[in-house]
Order: structure tokens, then C-alpha cells, then sequence
């Protein structure tokens, strides 16, 4: 049994006096976050067994489907208010009876903090343990670092707190988080049936802080030596990797105490850091987009057979990311050869896993079994949903259309994989428009974590409400777009990109932008993404769109000269960068750098030098301005839809909480003053978005419109 969640109304904290054991019950709903007034009930609780000669044992549990999920997310950033989570835990581990957690489902973050504090842990099957607050630029600051160390050791609790996973029950009793497991998943009877044990054993209270598990001095401080070396070179640019592992450097040398006085300043640092109001924005962003209207009003579709057509770059990455959910996949190629291709390529994912030893050979043969191909249609009469991914070119994509209208079952779901065509065209020509609709994944579609849900006009809302339901079972953040050339993500890349290009033939090398881009915190700079991609994609695109250019509009030349070379990037060696022997990693070109001289002459351009930080301006700039157009143009929902695309499929950094967030955070007139300083150079391309302008008339940000959202 797990206890039910009771209406708001009710204390969050309710205890009760089961025979001698005092049941303490966190309800408070969704996932038992720990506010201000959970904080104090759970004082009140402890206080009360202490008080009473009656209670010989305290049982803390969650009410719902959780132990406690951690401190209140969304306190941050506004004024405390007492006790504190450090003044609750402390308080219970200080308490004279024994205090038993019994955990289901999540106990992280402080969660997980308040069950360090009790004196005995039980956890049962589905439980979760962690401390994930790195994820959220933050550090455990309720005494976990302090408290784990002692518990399980530096080298288990630098592991836990740095990577920010979750454990299932068994892993937690391995390492010493917790004392057993329930038989059952009945928390509560386990929990209860603990106490009683303990009872009856006359089992005194046991308290972490007095815990030995740094007791070997000399193996704990050459972990944290190893933790600090490993964490400098891969937690770039963030905050609080570092401070963890002081903190556990401060639990091996300092008194109990002082530790916890070190971890609370480090963890005051981090939480009023930018950083952590990023990726808290970004954790809300991410669950806020799943909430499109069409999800709430309509139930999905049966999603179980899947057809891809298409067995290329997009289409076997996409059929290998349905196979890796459970789901059943035919793909359908042009002919026989194409479809041995396609096959193939699918199974090239699943060789390069097994080569690094991250899959075995038995799950490739039963994902394979669940994967057919053919080069008829007809194969395609009972599949649910079809997602296209052949060729980019109108003709072709209605062609398969006409063909999947003919074939498919009423109600299966026809979507889309373009990058840029017209969907609302392609509905038009077949006869069910209310069934068609964009699936936009990236490449490489089983990694990359986005997916746009394309909206077309005619589109039912039950179609759509299946899209994100997709998107689920993918474990994919699914953000909706209306359409346009581009849709959210790809069209603000093709105006960065440009800025990028203006930039490169004002006089920045590419090499200084990639930096500049990076330091930034991008994984990559937008040549070097360039080269990774192939510059002949880009290429194309510029080519069939060169006859409805605007002839006014500025365009550079560099990347068409470098494809005309046949420098494509890595895959042919030589791109923005060289790539000697088949590296990887490329390294500038001067003759890269003598045609981008050539172009400036050709154009007219005096050279000039820019610094790192006028490179970035200019760029986010530039995405920020497309992103309010998006905005403006209602087919991105909310900023807040902007930054999730920009996080998940252009690797924004995280930590900045995607563009618009990060516009707030410089202010909105800042940036819509360095538009109008580029517009005197460029006045059709630097166009102020109508948004930027009436936020900044009436002194509002972007985040502003989230919440109205
Ligand atoms: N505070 C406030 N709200 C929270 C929350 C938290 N810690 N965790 C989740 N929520 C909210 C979500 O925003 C969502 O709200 P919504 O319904 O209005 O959209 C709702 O709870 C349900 O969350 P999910 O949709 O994520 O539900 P799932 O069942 O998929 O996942 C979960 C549950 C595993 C608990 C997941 O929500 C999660 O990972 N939460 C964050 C856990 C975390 O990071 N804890 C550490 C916090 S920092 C801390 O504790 C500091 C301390 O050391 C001092
Ligand atoms: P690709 O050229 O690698 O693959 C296309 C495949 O479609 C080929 O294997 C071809 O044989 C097959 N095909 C062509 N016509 C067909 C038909 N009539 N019936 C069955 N199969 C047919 O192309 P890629 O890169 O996979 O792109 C596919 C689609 O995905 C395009 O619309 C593209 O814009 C879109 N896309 C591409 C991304 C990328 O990064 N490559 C990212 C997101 C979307």
C-alpha cells in the first residue's frame, strides 16, 4: 500500500501515534518538494516524539508516488523563509528516538538529505535515490556532502553527487545508503515493520555525522584528488562541480560542524548564481513544453507499429530511436539496394554500442527482430503512425504522401521529418490533411534529445496529442512549432549562421568565432558544426533558395567557394578546418583564410579586428531577435519553447537557460540597443523584432510571457 495523497487543504505534514511508533507523513502533492511548510511540520514532528514518553520510534514517509523529491525548485530566487533544510535535518538527527526513513519512488536532493539525517533507511523496489543537484547548478546544502561521505565514502558519495544520478534500491543498499530492502513495495508496512524491529532490539538512534566512512584518511584524500583532476578537466565553465568537491574534501578535515558551515556557504554561492536560475529555468522549460493545449483536450492515438520511409541519415536514426523505446519499425526504401542500406545502417548504431561495450549482441538481435523493411507501400496497411524522411524536395514528398494515403489504415498518423518544406502543401494534396503532421528530429535523431511537433493548419488535436505522446516513449523534449521555413530551431540557426558570415568577412577568422562561440559554453562553434555536418547540406539549400533572395540582403560568398572546391568537412578532409589522416578534430587552413581574404576584396570589405565579446554580442543577438519573431509570430508558443529547442538541438548552453532566458538576464533594452548600434550598418538585417521593442516600451522580459502562457 502507498498512501494516498489528500486534498491541498490539509497540513503537508501530518503525524500520528501508531502504537509506539510516531508516523510521520509528508503529503504534499506533487512529489512532497520540501517548502517552508513542509520544513516546519517536519520540526514539529520530531519535536513531538521527543516530547512524548509514548513514542519509542519516529517513521518518516511520502505520501503518493514519492519519498520526498528534494528542496522547493521553485523557492529559489525569493527570500527565505525558516527553518532552513540544514535546521530541519540537523533537528532530526538530533532526535533521542530512533528515526527510521522508509522510502519509495524519489528520495533526491534534500530528499535524500532528510533520510541521511534519519538514523535507519529502508527503501523498496522503484525507489530512487540521489543527490541531483548538479544538474540544477547547485550543491547538496542540507548536509549531503558531509553526511554521504561519511556514510558511503568520498570516492561512492563524489561519484553520486557529480554525476547527479539516481540509484534503484538495490545500488543503495550496495554502497551503504540505505540499511535493507522491503520485501514488498508496501513502504509503509516495511517502514512500520522496521520500527517495530527496532523497538524491539532496543536499537538506540545512529547518527551519520558519527558515521566512519572516511575512516581510511589516506584512500578518501587521494579520491577527492582524483574527483578534483577528473572534474577540472570535464565540468567546464560551471560552478559548482568544483565546490562538491571541496566540500568533501571539508567533511574528511574538518570537525561535523565546520563542514556543514563549508557546505552551506558554497551552497548559498551556487544557489544565487546565475547558473542555477538557468538551469532551473531550463528543468521548468523542459516539462512547460510537453503542456501543449492539443495535449490537454485530446487523448492520443495507438502508437505500437511504426513506419519510416527512408533509410538514410534521418531515417535510420530515427527507426533506431523507435526500436530502443520497444516500438515495432518497418522502413520502406526506393529499392532493394537502398533498403540493405538502410539496414544496414540501422545496424552500424548498434555495432559502434557493442564496440564500445555499451550494448550486448542479445539486445541487438532483439531490437533487430522487432525491424522490418520492404519496397512496397502496401507493407505499411496497419502501421499507427508513418514518419517520413526521404529526399528534401516537395515532388518527391508528395509523391510518398499519395502512396501512404492510398495504403494506410483511417486514423494512422502521417507525419514529416522535412527540415523546411511547407507541411500545410503537403497535407493540401492527399485527402486526410487532419492526419498529417511534422516530426522534425535531429541528427543524430537516437541522441539528440528534441523534437519539434510540427502543427500544420488542419491538423486534429488528437494527432498532435499523439506527436508528444511519441515524444514521451522516446524520452525526447517535444516542443510545438507552427510552420514555417525553418520552424523554430533550424530557422534561428539560419539567421546566427548569417550573422556569423558577416562577421567572418567583417574580419573575424572562423577559428575566432568557433572560440568565441564555445567559450561561450556551445559545445562547438557554427564552423565547426558546419564541417561535422557536411557544407554541401547548407549548400543545396542556399541553392534553391538563391532565385527568392532578397537581391538587397547582404550574402557571403566564403562557404559556396570552399563547396565549389569540393571541401565538404570532415567527410572529405578539408572544410572551414583541415582534417589531416581522417582526424576528427580539425585544424585551421590558410588557404581557407586566403579565399575569405579574397572574398573581403571581392566585396569591398575593410577588415577589421572584433573582439571575443563583440563576436558573441552579435550572435546571440542575432538569435535572440529571430527568436522574438518566433515568438512574435505565434509559432513558437513562449520564450520559454525557444530556449528548449535552442538547448536541446543547438547545444545552448544549459547553464544559460537557452536565449531568451539568457536576454532577461542581460535586459531585454541592452540587447535592443546593440540592434539598433548593427542596424546602422546593416538595416535589413539587423530589423529590431516588433516584440523586443514593446517588451522593452513597457519594461517587461521575456519571462513575463511565459508565465501568462
Ligand atoms: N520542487 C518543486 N517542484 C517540483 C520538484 C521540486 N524539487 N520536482 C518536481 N517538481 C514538479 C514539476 O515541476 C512538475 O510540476 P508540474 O506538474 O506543475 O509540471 C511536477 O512536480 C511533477 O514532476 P515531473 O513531471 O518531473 O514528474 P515525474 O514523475 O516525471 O518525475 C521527479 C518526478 C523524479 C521527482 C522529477 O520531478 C525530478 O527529478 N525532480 C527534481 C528533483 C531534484 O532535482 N531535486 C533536488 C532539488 S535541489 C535540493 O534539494 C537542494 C538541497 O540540497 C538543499
Ligand atoms: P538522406 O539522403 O540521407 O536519405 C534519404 C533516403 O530516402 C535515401 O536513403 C533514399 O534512398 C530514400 N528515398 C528517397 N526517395 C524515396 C522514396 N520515394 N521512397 C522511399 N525512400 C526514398 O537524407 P536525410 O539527411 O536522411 O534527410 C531526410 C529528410 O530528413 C529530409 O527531409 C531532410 O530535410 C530531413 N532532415 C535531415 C536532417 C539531417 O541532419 N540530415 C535533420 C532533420 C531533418
Amino acid at each position: 500500500m502507498t498512501l494516498s495523497s489528500a486534498p491541498e487543504t490539509t497540513a503537508p505534514v501530518q503525524h500520528e501515534l501508531r502504537g509506539s511508533v510516531l508516523v510521520v507523513t509528508i503529503d504534499h502533492a506533487p512529489v512532497n518538494a520540501l517548502n517552508a511548510a513542509v520544513r516546519r511540520g517536519l520540526i514539529d514532528a520530531i519535536e513531538a516524539a521527543d516530547a512524548n514518553a509514548s513514542v519509542r520510534a519516529v517513521l518518516i514517509v511520502g505520501a503518493g508516488r514519492n519519498f520526498i523529491a528534494g528542496a522547493d525548485i521553485r523557492e529559489f530566487g525569493k527570500p527565505a523563509v525558516p527553518p532552513s533544510l540544514p535546521e530541519v535535518c540537523n533537528r532530526i538527527e538530533r532526535c533521542d528516538k530512533p528515526v527510521i526513513a522508509a522510502i519509495h519512488g524519489a528520495a533526491l536532493g534534500g530528499g535524500l538529505e532528510v533520510a541521511l539525517a534519519s538514523h535507519y533507511r529502508i527503501a523498496v523496489a522503484g525507489a530512487k535515490l540521489g543527490l541531483p543537484e548538479v544538474q540544477l547548478g547547485l550543491l547538496p546544502g542540507a548536509g549531503g556532502t558531509q553526511r554521504s561521505a561519511r556514510l558511503i565514502g568520498a570516492q561512492a558519495a563524489l561519484s553520486l553527487i557529480l554525476s547527479g544520478r539516481h540509484v534503484d534500491a538495490q545500488e543503495a543498499q550496495r554502497l551503504g545508503l540505505v540499511d535493507r530492502i522491503g520485501q514488498s513495495d508496501d513502504v509503509f508496512a516495511e517502514g512500520l515493520a522496521y520500527a517495530h524491529e527496532l523497538i524491539a532490539t532496543q536499537a538506540a538512534p545512529r547518527r551519520t555525522k558519527n558515521a566512519r566512512g572516511l575512516a581510511d584518511k589516506e584512500a578518501s584524500a587521494a579520491a577527492i584528488a582524483a574527483a578534483r583532476v577528473e572534474t577540472q578537466k570535464k565540468s567546464r565553465g560551471l560552478l559548482s562541480p568544483l565546490k562538491i568537491v571541496d566540500c568533501v574534501e571539508a567533511a574528511l578535515n574538518l570537525p561535523f560542524d565546520e563542514g556543514l558551515c563549508f557546505e552551506r556557504e558554497r551552497f548559498i554561492e551556487c544557489r544565487e548564481s546565475p547558473q542555477r536560475a538557468g538551469l532551473v529555468h531550463a528543468f521548468f522549460a523542459e516539462r512547460e513544453t510537453q503542456k501543449a493545449p492539443e495535449t490537454l483536450d485530446a487523448q492520443p492515438r495507438a502508437l505500437d507499429r511504426i513506419g519510416v520511409i527512408g533509410g538514410g541519415t534521418m531515417g535510420a536514426g530515427i527507426a533506431v530511436a523507435l526500436l530502443d523505446a520497444g516500438l515495432a519499425v518497418t522502413m520502406i526504401e526506393r529499392d532493394d539496394a537502398s533498403l540493405e542500406r538502410g539496414r544496414a545502417h540501422v545496424e552500424k548504431v548498434y555495432d559502434a554500442l557493442i564496440a564500445k561495450g555499451r550494448m550486448k549482441q542479445e539486445a541487438k538481435t532483439r531490437a533487430m527482430q522487432r525491424f522490418d523493411g520492404d519496397t512496397r507501400y502496401d507493407a505499411l496497411a496497419d502501421v499507427d503512425l508513418v514518419i517520413e524522411a526521404v529526399f528534401e524536395d516537395m515532388a518527391v514528398k508528395k509523391a510518398v504522401f499519395a502512396e501512404l494515403d492510398r495504403v494506410c489504415k483511417p486514423g494512422a498518423v502521417l507525419a514529416t521529418n522535412t527540415s523546411y518544406l511547407d507541411i500545410d502543401e503537403i497535407a493540401a494534396s492527399i485527402s486526410r490533411p487532419q492526419d498529417v503532421l511534422g516530426l522534425h528530429f535531429f541528427s543524430p535523431a537516437n541522441i539528440m534529445k528534441l523534437l519539434e511537433v510540427v502543427v500544420p493548419a488542419r491538423v486534429s488535436a488528437d494527432v498532435v496529442a499523439t506527436g508528444f505522446e511519441l515524444a514521451r516513449k522516446l524520452k525526447k523534449v517535444a516542443v510545438r512549432a507552427g510552420v514555417c521555413d525553418g520552424f523554430i530551431g533550424n530557422r534561428m540557426l539560419a539567421v546566427y549562421r548569417a550573422a556569423a558570415d558577416h562577421l567572418m568577412e567583417d574580419g573575424a577568422s572562423p577559428y575566432q568565432i568557433d572560440r568565441a562561440v564555445r567559450d561561450f559554453g556551445f559545445p562547438m562553434g557554427p564552423y565547426q558544426v558546419i564541417d561535422l555536418a557536411g557544407g554541401d547540406i547548407g549548400w543545396a539549400a542556399r541553392k534553391r533558395r538563391a532565385a527568392t533572395r532578397d537581391p538587397k540582403a547582404r550574402y557571403v560568398r566564403i562557404g559556396d567557394e570552399l563547396c565549389e572546391r569540393g571541401w565538404f568537412g570532415q567527410k572529405t578532409g578539408r572544410g572551414f578546418y583541415r582534417y589531416e589522416n581522417g582526424a576528427r578534430t580539425g585544424t585551421p587552413d590558410a588557404d581557407v583564410e586566403s579565399i575569405i581574404d579574397a572574398e573581403r576584396e571581392r566585396a569591398g570589405v575593410t577588415p577589421r579586428e572584433f573582439s571575443d565579446e563583440q563576436i558573441v554580442r552579435r550572435y546571440l543577438a542575432a538569435m535572440i531577435n529571430e527568436g522574438a519573431n518566433i515568438v512574435h509570430e505565434g509559432i513558437a508558443q513562449r520564450p520559454l519553447d525557444v530556449d528548449a529547442t535552442l538547448m536541446h538541438g543547438f547545444g545552448f548552453p544549459r547553464y544559460r537557460g537557452g536565449p531568451m532566458h539568457y536576454a532577461d538576464t542581460v535586459g531585454l533594452d541592452n540587447i535592443l540597443a546593440d540592434i539598433h548600434a548593427f542596424a546602422k550598418e546593416d538595416p535589413l538585417f539587423w530589423r529590431a523584432s516588433p516584440l523586443l521593442v514593446d517588451l522593452v516600451a513597457r519594461g517587461q522580459n521575456f519571462a513575463s510571457l511565459n508565465r501568462s502562457a
